[in-house]
């Protein structure tokens, strides 16, 4: 097998004074940005285009393109609107744990993103929404964009080029849903945060009714490299519909969990090889492409390419890229459980299909997992599923029901077996805590 990793934005994050500008400026770091400078904006947005970017937040839209539909020159109404750029670090998807190390270890490459990504859709303000409970990633942005403005790389004509840029770090409160972007927009306009309708998607009106992108970390991140390498080294890994590099998150029962950054397309089975394999003596039961709101894979689907295309030919998304293990030990309802008491807790309210939805599918999990339900409940799961997916105002609600239509395909029999013995097969001892 030859199967490499292919270190970009995680090549330095073991270095000892990684998160420093000095440690960053002596691994190149500002001069894409100075390139980037030197380019006309519409050129920067091409490159981005030419080089296939995909959006790293979980839906792959591709980010040339989301920066091309910022509206230039003023509107119907003869205003010219200020355009923002917000990147997305809320990250918060069970399983998803890529952007806060990068931050961690090399805050100065994505301020050195939202720079040039800026620059490019002529914003004058940047916001980086930074899930508040992170204190440190946030301490860390805070004095690294500290020393951005300190060296010149914010604030007035940033290395003499005549470009301003403003940026400001803002803590969320703790919500999941205000990484859906228009709940995290109302939020960072001081609102409780509840998704917006789309259209019009915040590329027409986002932030204070303006043109705004909105940009995952790792996909800002991405762009220095992009503009210092060039588009063919970019398309040079991956394929030709989801070109580059990404950063998979590996968790649960694997040897050697953590993030690997590898071409786009790699399989599981390739990634298990280079983190050690699943725990000795134990074999992959199910596993998540893309955190836990993408249907479940099976040991089937250790050969799917892990790129948007392959993983959604075999019925999944690629998501966030966060690919939890468990092995052959685990409860597959207890951990369809888990995900839905999760999302009922964070569902926003806003509407009733995923408000009342999501309660009543832990009511049927829980009694199903104590072993106390009856086969009815498995249509009824099915049933209350069907009138979330598709019918709710967002993708909370699909990603909601994604864990139980496919445990429900692949392993409808062990939601049998719990009823067949009366309790959790795989845990007895645990007794009937539910009754
Ligand atoms: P989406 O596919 O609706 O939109 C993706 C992006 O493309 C958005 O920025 C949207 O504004 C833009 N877009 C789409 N169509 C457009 C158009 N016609 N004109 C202008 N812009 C357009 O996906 P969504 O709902 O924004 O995100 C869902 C994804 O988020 C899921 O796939 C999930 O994997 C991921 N997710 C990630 C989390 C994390 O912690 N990173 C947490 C929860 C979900
Ligand atoms: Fe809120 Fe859930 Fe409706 Fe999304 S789907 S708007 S999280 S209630």
């Amino acid at each position: 097998m030859t199967t490499t990793l292919t270190p970009v934005l995680s090549a330095h994050w073991d270095d000892q004074d990684s998160w420093t500008l000095a440690g960053y400026r002596r691994r190149a770091g500002y001069e894409a940005l100075a390139r980037a400078l030197r380019m006309e904006p519409d050129q920067v947005i091409q490159t981005v285009k030419d080089a296939g970017l995909r959006g790293r937040g979980g839906a792959g839209f591709p980010t040339g393109m989301k920066w091309s539909f910022i509206p230039q020159g003023p509107g119907p109404d003869g205003v010219t609107k200020p355009h923002y750029l917000v990147v997305n670090a809320d990250e918060s998807e069970p399983g998803t744990c890529k952007d806060i190390p990068l931050m961690l270890a090399t805050p100065h490459t994505l301020i050195e993103g939202v720079i040039i990504a800026a620059y490019a859709i002529r914003a004058a303000h940047a916001f980086i929404y930074v899930r508040g409970e992170v204190v440190p990633v946030l301490r860390r942005l805070q004095a690294a964009v500290a020393e951005a403005y300190a060296a010149g790389y914010l604030g007035s004509d940033i290395l003499g080029s005549g470009y301003d840029l403003e940026l400001v770090v803002h803590a969320g409160a703790g919500a999941y849903i205000c990484g859906e972007e228009t709940a995290l927009l109302d939020s960072l306009e001081g609102r409780r945060g509840q998704p917006r309708l789309r259209p019009p998607f915040p590329a027409v009106a986002g932030l204070y009714a303006c043109p705004t992108v909105v940009n995952n970390v790792e996909s800002i991140a991405s762009v220095p490299a992009i503009i210092r390498n060039g588009i063919g080294w970019f398309r040079s890994m991956g394929s030709a519909k989801s070109p580059g590099f990404t950063l998979y998150s590996l968790s649960g029962h694997v040897a050697r969990p953590g993030q690997y950054e590898a071409p786009l397309g790699i399989t599981l089975r390739e990634l298990l090889e280079l983190a050690g394999g699943v725990r000795r003596g134990h074999e992959v039961k199910f596993w998540t492409p893309g955190g836990s709101s993408t249907p479940l894979f099976t040991a089937e689907h250790l050969d799917v390419p892990l790129d948007y295309e392959g993983v959604s030919a075999a019925g999944s998304m690629l998501g966030t890229k966060a690919l939890q293990i468990f092995d052959d030990t685990t409860c597959v309802v207890r951990a369809v459980l888990r995900w839905t008491e999760f999302y009922a807790h964070e569902s926003c309210g806003k509407c009733t299909p995923c408000r009342e939805g999501t309660y009543w599918l832990v009511q049927l999990l829980r009694r199903l997992e104590a072993g106390h339900g009856t086969e009815a409940d498995l249509d009824k799961l099915l049933d209350i599923s069907d009138t979330i997916n598709g019918k709710s105002f967002c993708a909370l609600g699909d990603g909601a029901a994604s864990p139980i239509f496919s445990s429900l395909e692949h392993f409808r029999a062990e939601y049998l077996d719990h009823l067949r013995l009366g309790d959790c097969p795989f845990d007895p001892a645990r007794s009937t805590a539910w009754a």
